[in-house]
């Protein structure tokens, strides 16, 4: 375990585009005494969102984005990310897809989380396709981020048993929970390996 005894917690910002669950989990856990890491700034792409509402709440550096011209998005971004020394950006619910300059410009420094036990489900509406399937479980996980969707290397993975009752939200809801759990150990992890 890295201990930071005299040292600053390193930056990290956090993406979304939505409800923000998961920002509010990886902040709360970065402001525990043993969180090696702090959220020194939110990027969004969409400004009247709850992960919006809680970042300003929260006093965290909130940029709200234009995305209707990608490059000059990130662009923006990168700027941002450059002047807070950012570490690692931690892909919540982003909605965007980077390009492939701004993912190699910050190579195995972009992690996301993903609703699906990955390989398995890259993509959109991974619980209806996992109950469609019939699988016994699916799960989470959180992976770097690299050119091709939902493909880079992974970090940690959760099972979530499917229960018969389930459906599509109410699975959504029991892997969502995880998620927030999972999600700020995979930071903790990355960052201790930096
Ligand atoms: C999560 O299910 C995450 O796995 C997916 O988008 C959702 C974001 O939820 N990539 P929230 O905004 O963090 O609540």
């Amino acid at each position: 375990m890295v201990k930071l005894i005299g040292k600053k917690k390193i930056p990290c910002a956090v993406f979304i585009s939505g409800r923000g669950s998961n920002l509010k989990s990886i902040f709360n856990y970065s402001k525990k005494k043993r969180s090696i890491f702090h959220v020194k700034l939110v990027i969004s792409n969409k400004s009247k969102v709850l992960g919006v509402r809680f970042a300003k709440n929260n006093k965290i550096e909130t940029i709200v984005v234009n995305y209707k011209n990608k490059k000059r998005a990130e662009e923006q971004i990168l700027k941002y990310l450059k002047k807070n020394k950012i570490k690692l950006v931690c892909l919540a619910g982003f909605m965007k897809i980077l390009s492939k300059n701004f993912i190699k410009y910050f190579k195995n420094k972009i992690i996301n989380i993903h609703p699906s036990l990955l390989p398995k489900y890259k993509g959109l509406n991974t619980h209806e396709r996992a109950i469609n399937n019939n699988e016994t479980f699916s799960g989470c996980t959180v992976h770097f981020v690299s050119a091709k969707l939902d493909s880079g290397k992974i970090i940690l993975q959760k099972k979530v048993k499917i229960l018969k009752s389930d459906n599509p939200s109410r699975l959504a809801k029991r892997i969502l929970l995880v998620e927030n759990k999972l999600y700020p150990k995979a930071i903790e992890k990355v960052l201790s390996r930096i």
